[in-house]
């Protein structure tokens, strides 16, 4: 499902070049649960940015279902990270003046507005999200937040979904919550990319990967094959 082969990423900055990914060479097969730990700048998000198509790499190919990304126009790429990947991240990102449908329905592919309300009300129905439908994000707890940011990442059924520390803000309770909605995505064949500091959030996950300073260093026996 994904594949990246000796990808590096290397951000111009005033202040010279950050190598944020280097030489990174990995496989991940479709309806897996990948978790990505390591420190803070040893490149987990832009890994996640790579994979979801939001950015090309320096140098490398990315192969991501069933698609390699660099061959792609930036309308195709759109259209590939709208239809195939769901992305939440550790601060939510909802738009604070639109209620929690409207926030959801922000992700509604061209001309699919019907059957996008109907699963937005479906899967806010199954994040126990119904009452709180009309409801703006300033009114909601932290958890309620990141639950209807899932119902946006899924809303197009995406086959990948990358999530960035996604429980770095929720207390433990919340934070399990939105890991169960997580495997249950994952049991229904979707394949999950993890970025977590926590242990509890990296146990549920099938395999492990750990980066340092841009680098795939340790990931346990299912990727040995893979790497280089
Ligand atoms: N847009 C950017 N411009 C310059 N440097 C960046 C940019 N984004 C990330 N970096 C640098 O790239 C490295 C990896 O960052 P990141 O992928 O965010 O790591 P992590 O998510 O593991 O904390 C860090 O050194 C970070 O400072
Ligand atoms: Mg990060």
């Amino acid at each position: 499902m994904i594949e990246l082969c000796d990808v590096s990423q290397i951000y111009r900055t005033a202040h010279g070049e950050v190598r944020a990914l280097d030489r990174v060479s990995l496989r991940i097969g479709e309806g897996e649960f990948v978790a990505i730990r390591g420190p803070s700048g040893s490149g987990k998000t832009t890994l996640l940015l790579v994979v979801g198509g939001l950015t090309l790499p320096t140098e490398g190919d990315a192969i991501v279902a069933g698609r390699a990304l660099k061959s792609l126009s930036r309308a195709e790429r759109a259209r590939f990270r709208a239809s195939e990947i769901g992305f939440v991240f550790q601060t939510f990102h909802l738009l604070p003046y639109l209620n929690v449908v409207d926030n959801v329905l922000t992700a509604a592919l061209d001309g699919r507005r019907r059957e996008a309300t109907a699963r937005a009300e479906l899967l806010l129905e199954r994040f126990g999200l119904a009452e709180r439908r009309r409801h703006r994000p300033g009114q909601l707890s932290a958890g309620e937040r990141q639950r209807a940011a899932l119902a946006r990442a899924m809303l197009n059924e995406p086959r990948i979904l990358l999530a960035d520390e996604p429980t770095g803000n929720l207390d433990p309770e919340n934070g399990r919550i939105v890991l169960d909605l997580l495997g249950q995505y994952n049991r229904e064949g979707g394949t999950v990319l993890l970025v977590t500091h926590e242990e509890e959030a990296a146990s549920r996950a099938a395999r492990c990967i750990r980066m340092e300073r841009g680098r795939v260093v340790a990931a346990d026996a299912g990727l040995a094959a893979a790497e280089r």
